[in-house]
């Protein structure tokens, strides 16, 4: 074979690889110009190569040149298909990814049910006009008993019904220690430092854990949560009280709820009465409710001849128990995700 004819079937396979990977348009395409070019086997330009043989010896040098250029042509028109259409062996793409599988979902916590009624608690409460106000976990006796009419020989204050954070000594002694500290065992202790900072008209709630020691069950945890709610102002009557709690308990638990207010008593409120909702036909208690007694506006200076006003106080697990079909307080605090994941 001359030299011109080799030269020329080079320009002529160059031209045509060209064209081929410039005009593939998917895949496919692109694959079989690949096979009829550059194919290992069967490739024109294998069948190209071997001509070079026949070429005269002197004139070797030259077809060879002519060659390499072609053959690096024709790699370049590969590559650049090979880009243009986004896949091809040496991508970089690895081949066994399939883009149609689901995806790794990243794990999203959700907020927790007991979190979920308290911001349920707090909108419904507010639509009636009560603002959240907070107070501490860790209180003084002052605030969790003295200043709610809870006087100091009271039983309610037995360390053995209290979390104490006082040393061994201050625990043992008859609590009147200087700087004695419990964990509060009710969220009245709010209503305290509510009326000690402000004035009349007041009306809030407040929504937090309370800790009392004790045994779980079904039904009892060491900690739980309660909802106060507090309103102070002129002529309070317990027809307010009455209605304030029907009305939140019919916008929570649903326009059917039965609602009973039982007579008893609370050192902080009176009158004084416990409020029961029924529940798959019985009654259970949820919380106390009461009209403030005299002494506890006195402990804070307020002037009992002059204001009145009614606080309740019920409790947040319940009343999420009671709207979801929750039986087991225990469920809420497991941390198991499937239960949790229902809410
Ligand atoms: N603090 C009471 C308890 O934990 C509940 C309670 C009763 C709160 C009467 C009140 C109330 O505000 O007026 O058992």
């Amino acid at each position: 074979m001359s030299l011109q004819d080799f030269l020329a079937s080079l320009d002529a396979l160059q031209c045509d690889a060209q064209s081929a990977f410039d005009s593939a348009d998917d895949a496919e395409s692109f694959e079989a110009a690949r096979v009829a070019f550059t194919g290992a086997k069967k490739g024109r330009l294998k069948d190209v190569q071997k001509q070079m043989g026949a070429v005269p010896n002197e004139e070797k040098k030259t077809a060879g040149l002519k060659l390499n250029e072609v053959k690096s042509a024709i790699q370049t028109a590969l590559e650049t298909a090979q880009s243009r259409l986004g896949g091809g062996d040496d991508s970089g793409v690895d081949p066994t990814f399939d883009p149609t599988l689901p995806g790794n979902r990243p794990i999203i916590g959700h907020i927790h049910p007991i979190t979920q009624t308290i911001n349920h608690l707090m909108e419904i409460m507010g639509r009636m006009g009560f603002e959240a106000a907070e107070g501490p976990e860790v209180e003084d006796p002052w605030h969790n008993f003295v200043a709610l009419n809870i006087p100091e020989d009271h039983p309610a204050r037995d360390p053995l019904d209290n979390f104490y954070l006082a040393t061994a000594a201050a625990a043992k002694a008859d609590r009147n220690v200087e700087g004695e500290q419990l964990l509060r065992s009710q969220t009245s202790t709010v209503q305290i430092r509510i009326m000690e900072e402000r004035q009349p008209p007041i009306r809030i709630i407040s929504l937090g854990r309370v800790y009392r020691p004790d045994q779980p069950d079904a039904t009892h945890f060491p900690m739980f949560h309660q909802m106060e709610g507090l309103l102070v102002d002129k002529n309070v009557t317990m027809a307010n009280l009455k209605t304030v709690l029907r009305v939140f308990a019919t916008n929570y638990l649903g326009d059917d709820v039965e609602i009973r207010f039982r007579p008893s008593f609370f050192p902080f409120t009176e009158p004084s009465v416990e409020v029961d909702f029924l529940w798959d036909g019985t009654w259970i208690e949820f919380g106390g409710a009461g009209m403030i007694d005299p002494n506890v506006f006195k402990a804070v200076g307020y002037d009992p001849d002059e204001v009145s006003g009614f606080a309740f106080g019920l409790g947040v697990e319940r009343l999420c128990m009671r709207r979801h079909g929750i039986t087991d307080i225990r469920d809420l605090y497991s941390g198991d995700l499937r239960f949790l994941r229902q809410f």
